[in-house]
Order: C-alpha cells, then sequence, then structure tokens
C-alpha cells in the first residue's frame, strides 16, 4: 500500500468513527524544516515540500471538506488553496481574519468555484467582491476570532473534516485550544533557523504537553512525512 493509500485509509476512519459533536474533526497539516521553521521569517513565503509531498498536501484538500488559513498565510503567500495536484473536489476555502486586512486582489478573493469565507471580528463590512462571503463571529479575549465559535459555525455550514494548513499563529491557537485531532506533518532535509510553526503553548509540565499516538512516519521522495493523532492529557484535578 502507497504512502497516500494508507494516509487516506486511516482519515476516512476517523471521518466515519468520529464522535464529536458539533464541530468539525480538525486535521493539522504544514511542511517545516528539521529544526521545526515553517519559513524564513514570518511574512515570506518558502516553499519546502518536493513535489510529491506537494501531491499529498493537494490529497490532503481533497479529503477534506474545509481548509483554513489565517490572514497572515494570505497576506505573505497568497495562496489558492485548490487541489491541482490530486484528482478530486476543491475545500471550502476559509480564512481567519479579525480585521479584515484580505486584500481584494488575493488570489482567494477570484475563487472560481467556491467563494471564500472571512471570518472577522468586525460588524462592519469591507467590499471584498462578488466571490466572498464575510462572516462576522465573536472575538477571543485577544481580540480575534474566537476558534470555537468558528469551529461550531463551520459545523453548521457542513464542513465536517476541516484542514487546517497554518501559518505559526494559527497553528499555535488551534493546539493551544486543543481542537487538533490530527497531524500529517511534512519534514524537509533541510535547516532554515527561521519562523516556528509551533510557539508557545503555554505548557510546561511535560507530563501535559499533547502526545501524537500512534506516531507513523515513511520518507516520501526526499521528505519525511509524519502522521498521526493528537492526544491531549488530563489537566490536573486542584
Ligand atoms: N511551511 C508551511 O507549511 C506553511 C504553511 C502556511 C504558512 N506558512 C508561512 O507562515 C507565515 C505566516 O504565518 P503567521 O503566523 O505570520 O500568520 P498566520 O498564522 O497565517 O495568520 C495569523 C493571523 O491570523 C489572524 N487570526 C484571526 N484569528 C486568529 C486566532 N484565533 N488565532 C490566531 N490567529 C488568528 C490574526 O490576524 P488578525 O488579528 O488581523 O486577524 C493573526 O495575526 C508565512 O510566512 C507563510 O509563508 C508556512
Amino acid at each position: 500500500m502507497t504512502l497516500n493509500q494508507k494516509i487516506e485509509n486511516w482519515l476516512s476512519a476517523h471521518k466515519y468513527a468520529s464522535t464529536r459533536a458539533q464541530r468539525p474533526f480538525v486535521t493539522l497539516s504544514y511542511a517545516q524544516s528539521w529544526d521545526g521553521s515553517i519559513t524564513s521569517r514570518a511574512g515570506v513565503a518558502l516553499t519546502l515540500s518536493g513535489s510529491e509531498a506537494t501531491r499529498l498536501t493537494h490529497q490532503l484538500r481533497s479529503l477534506h471538506d474545509g481548509i483554513l488559513v489565517g490572514i497572515g498565510t494570505v497576506l505573505s503567500d497568497d495562496p489558492q488553496l485548490t487541489v491541482r495536484e490530486w484528482s478530486g473536489a476543491n475545500p471550502q476555502p476559509i480564512v481567519l481574519d479579525s480585521h479584515l486586512r484580505m486584500p481584494p486582489s488575493a488570489r482567494l478573493c477570484q475563487h472560481v468555484d467556491k467563494h471564500c469565507w472571512v471570518l472577522t471580528g468586525l460588524a462592519e463590512g469591507k467590499a471584498l467582491g462578488n466571490h466572498v462571503d464575510i462572516i462576522t463571529l465573536a472575538s477571543d479575549d485577544e481580540g480575534r476570532v474566537d476558534l470555537c465559535a468558528a469551529l461550531s459555525l463551520l459545523w453548521e455550514r457542513g464542513i465536517k473534516m476541516l484542514m487546517v494548513e497554518g501559518g505559526g499563529q494559527v497553528i499555535t491557537a488551534f493546539l493551544k485550544a486543543q481542537l487538533v485531532d490530527a497531524l500529517v506533518l511534512t519534514v524537509a532535509p533541510t535547516l532554515v533557523g527561521g519562523y516556528k510553526g509551533i510557539n508557545n503553548l503555554g505548557i510546561t509540565c511535560k507530563s501535559r504537553l499533547p502526545q501524537i499516538r500512534p506516531l507513523n512516519s515513511q520518507m516520501l521522495g526526499d521528505d519525511l512525512i509524519m502522521w498521526g493523532d493528537l492526544n491531549y492529557q488530563q489537566q490536573a484535578v486542584l
């Protein structure tokens, strides 16, 4: 069985076995260097994956109902978030953008078959064209889009499997909120010494760190693919 088939089977099992109510199953997937960098510095686009790992990313997109990134990634990478190197439907593109910094010229604002959903904390809209739905949600304590409110809305709109692609702030926020169910990580054979994918999770005790179990790994071209389920340690009862 190929790596692509293994990962598809593993995700499909989650799709049908997931018992979580009222929010999508969340798969976190991104590429990093061996030192954990996702780019050289925030705001700079740096391609780390080889061609086969890129195809795997497109396959993963095709297996999810929605794909979510932060506005930082839109501003630096101007991604399309479509399935181009695999066969399958495009997932629903979703952007976390508390202050509507999305430029109308972004490629996501010209999406051909699905209107991009821009989740914001602002009540007053901004013109982003006919291919964008601006959705106002509650903000968290830091004035950012509240992730639980976002996932609840996505669930109501039919997003049962959600892929989160980055960048660093969004990855960290989802992990900190314990909202990631599965991880598919591409590790490229390079050292960058740059901007990390995961930053401070606010956990100092080893026994409370999220664990990836069971952990699977396999080479794909020059890249190492690691995947598994996220397990969160129980908080100690005080
Ligand atoms: N290697 C990879 O696989 C990969 C993947 C993706 C991105 N990247 C790289 O990552 C970099 C971008 O990362 P980044 O950390 O600067 O930006 P990011 O995580 O893409 O977006 C962060 C922004 O999202 C908004 N946001 C809204 N609600 C949020 C919430 N609840 N939690 C967190 N953020 C929320 C915030 O801006 P507002 O407060 O204005 O809403 C925040 O500044 C780029 O250089 C890109 O190339 C790499």
